[in-house]
C-alpha cells in the first residue's frame, strides 16, 4: 500500500497500534537497491509490520549537490519493496513534509557532524536529523533501520535518539557489497563502465589496510597515507577524505583504539562515492 499523506498515514498506523502491533521503520531515498531490502527484510523478521519512507529530502542537499537527478523510480522501488516484506510505503511530497512556513531544525553538534561528511557538506547532516526527525514523529515506530554504508549517519543519528530521548530502537545494519566488493549506492548508477572498474578501489584500499592493522600498523597516520596511496593509482579517483576516527564519537586518533572507523570518500567524475570500515577488537 503507498500512503501520500501525513493523515492517512497516521490513521493506518493508529489502528496498527491499538493492535498492538510492532512497527519497524525504514527511511530511504529510494532507487532501492539490495542494502535498503536487506534492511527491510531485517524490519520485517523484527516487526509486525513495515513502514518504508520514499522520500529524496531536498533539505539533506547542498546547492550544487545532485537533488534534482537523483534517481527516481517509485513504481519499480514499490515492487521491490513490497516483495522485501515493507506493508506500508510512505511517499510524501516535500510540501507535504515541509508546508509552507515551516521554519524548525534539528541539529546534532559536535566532530560528530564536522568531520568526514559533515566538512565537506556543511549543512548535510542538519537536513538528515530534520528530516528523519519529522519521520520519526510520524510514523512512531518501535524500531528504525539504517545502514553502517553510512557510517557517519548512523552515528548521528544514534547520538540524536540518545540526546533527545526518543523513544525507539535505533537498528544499524552492516554493508551490502556487490559480489566484486563495490558497495551498494542509488549513486552507482551515475558511474561509466570505467569509472565503475576504477571504484573498487575504495573496499580493496580498505580491505589493504585492515590487514596491515591485524599485522600490526597501529599509527593511523601510516595507515591513511596506505589507503591515499592505494587509491591515488586509479587515475579517474580524486580523493574527498581518507581518515581513520573513533567510532562512534568520531575523535580524532593517532593510533588505533577499538573500535575505530577507517572511512573514505571519493569522487569519481562527478559521482562522490563513500566507504568505510569498522576496526572492532584487537589484533
Ligand atoms: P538512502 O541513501 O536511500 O539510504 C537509506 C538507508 O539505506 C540508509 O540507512 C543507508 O545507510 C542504507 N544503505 C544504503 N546503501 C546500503 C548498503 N550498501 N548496505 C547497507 N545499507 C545501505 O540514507 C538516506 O537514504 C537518507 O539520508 C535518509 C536516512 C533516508 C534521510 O533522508
Amino acid at each position: 500500500m503507498v500512503i501520500k499523506t501525513i493523515e492517512k498515514l497516521r490513521e493506518t498506523l493508529a489502528t496498527a497500534r491499538r493492535e498492538n502491533k510492532t512497527i519497524g521503520f525504514v527511511p530511504t531515498m529510494g532507487f532501492l537497491h539490495e542494502g535498503h531490502l536487506s534492511l527491510i527484510r531485517k524490519a520485517n523478521e523484527e516487526n509486525d509490520l513495515v513502514v518504508v519512507s520514499i522520500f529524496v529530502n531536498p533539505t539533506q542537499f547542498g546547492p550544487n549537490e545532485d537533488f534534482e537527478t537523483y534517481p527516481r523510480n517509485i513504481e519499480q522501488d514499490t515492487t521491490l519493496a513490497n516483495e522485501a516484506g515493507a506493508d506500508i510505503i510512505f511517499n510524501p511530497s516535500a510540501t507535504e513534509i515541509y508546508p509552507i512556513g515551516s521554519s524548525s531544525w534539528v541539529n546534532v553538534e559536535g566532530d560528530i557532524t564536522s568531520v568526514l561528511c559533515g566538512a565537506s557538506r556543511p549543512t548535510h547532516f542538519q537536513g538528515v536529523t530534520t528530516v528523519v526527525n519529522i519521520l520519526f514523529n510520524i510514523v512512531k515506530p518501535h524500531r528504525a533501520y539504517f545502514g553502517q554504508k553510512d557510517a557517519q549517519q548512523a552515528a548521528v543519528l544514534t547520538k540524536m535518539v540518545q540526546d533527545l530521548h526518543i523513544d525507539l530502537e535505533l537498528v544499524v545494519c552492516s554493508i551490502v557489497r556487490e559480489a566484486d566488493g563495490l558497495a551498494l549506492s542509488s549513486r552507482n548508477t551515475y558511474l561509466s563502465s570505467e569509472e565503475r572498474k576504477q571504484a573498487l578501489i575504495l573496499n580493496q584500499s580498505l580491505l589493504k589496510a585492515n590487514e596491515a592493522y591485524k599485522k600490526g600498523e597501529t599509527d593511523t597516520k601510516t595507515l591513511t597515507k596506505l589507503i591515499k596511496d592505494t587509491i591515488n593509482t586509479m587515475p579517474l579517483a580524486t580523493i574527498d577524505y581518507v581518515s581513520i576516527y573513533s567510532y562512534p564519537a568520531l575523535q580524532e586518533i593517532e593510533k588505533i583504539e577499538t573500535p575505530a572507523i577507517i572511512a573514505v570518500a571519493v569522487k569519481f567524475g562527478k559521482t562522490r562515492l563513500i566507504d568505510n570500515i569498522l576496526l572492532e577488537n584487537s589484533k
